[in-house]
């Protein structure tokens, strides 16, 4: 009987959540202690796939599946990608520590794990683009207008300056720099903050234009800064100028807030919200020596839970 088994990361966005929609660049790491697993059992038991999530309390066949659930989905558009007519008779595992539903690309991580999990099996490897691609079908059912960044960091999971429908950008780091992830505990669903954004900006689209175009310059910016090295306290910023354009589009809330200003007085060199808003992750950029002490000020402000990860060069 054959088994196979693959993970997938988390990811951050460091800049441009929101206009990355409106075609303004982004960009986003892969966070790599936090994963999404999947491990596929053959059995020869059934005549299907039995899809076990024990983190959803979630027990269920794939051709009883409702026709919007996106496990269901990907693996239905892996086995039509591997020319599979009829499923595995198998069981696959899903577990994952992304916290789901806040910014950190719990969904889109799942997919990518599916998909490769799903390649093993058949023998058939695919390129990181072929699995972003199929994956950013599945984040399609969800988000209505996804930009395609959370399928693409994750799929190549390499840090990327990505701009929407353009061919990816890898992102070189020069230095490496750590970043506390704060947890408001909020889930928010991603087709909400970004529907929001959308109305707005019908209602007032100049307004909204230059407030895209300075989140982009603030990316570009970013990105030499990254690439180049040296000036974390610029970097620092630029994310909290970043912060400050996320409010204005009107996708911060005050839990973020409080984080964010935590952050800030604990030391970090810059905070901002990170992913849709309204809830979910903020991210806070820190010296590596006070990373321990911000992240107990977040605890203090509220945050659920923290994560301390490094971007190293690449
Ligand atoms: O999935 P989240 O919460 O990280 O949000 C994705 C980022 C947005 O820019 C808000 C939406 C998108 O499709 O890029």
């Amino acid at each position: 009987m054959k088994s196979c088994g693959a993970t997938a990361p988390g990811k951050v966005i460091l800049f441009g959540e929101h206009a990355v929609v409106y075609h303004r660049p982004a960009i986003a790491v892969p966070v790599m202690s936090v994963q999404a697993k999947v491990d596929l059992q053959e059995t020869g038991a059934h005549h299907d796939v039995r899809i076990i999530a024990p983190d959803l309390g979630r027990d269920y066949r794939l051709a009883e599946a409702e026709a919007d659930d996106a496990l269901a989905l990907i693996i239905r558009l892996a086995l039509a990608r591997f020319q599979q007519v009829v499923p595995p008779e198998a069981t696959l595992t899903v577990t994952s520590s992304i916290p789901l539903g806040r910014g950190l690309g719990s969904g889109a991580a799942i997919s990518t794990a599916v998909v490769r999990c799903l390649a093993q099996f058949y023998g058939q490897p695919l390129t990181p683009a072929e699995i972003s691609e199929l994956v950013y079908e599945v984040e399609k059912l969800y988000h209505g207008t996804p930009s395609g960044i959370d399928n693409t960091v994750i799929a190549y999971q390499q840090p990327v300056y990505f701009i929407r429908e353009q061919p990816i950008e890898r992102l070189s780091v020069r230095d490496s720099f750590t970043l506390v992830v704060g947890d408001t505990g909020q889930v928010s669903p991603t087709h909400k903050a970004v529907g929001h954004v959308r109305r707005q900006w019908q209602a007032d689209p100049q307004r909204f234009e230059s407030l895209f175009d300075e989140a982009g310059q603030i990316a570009a910016a970013a990105r030499n800064v990254i690439e180049q090295g040296g000036s974390v306290v610029r970097l620092g910023r630029l994310m909290n100028d970043n912060q400050a354009v996320l409010e204005a589009l009107g996708v911060s809330s005050s839990e973020l807030e409080q984080l964010i200003e935590a952050a800030r007085q604990a030391g970090a060199w810059g905070a901002k919200l990170s992913g849709a808003g309204w809830g979910g992750n903020m991210i806070a950029l820190v010296e590596p020596e006070r990373a321990a002490a911000v992240a107990d000020a977040l605890l203090k402000a509220g945050a659920t839970g923290y994560i301390i990860t490094e971007v190293a060069p690449s």
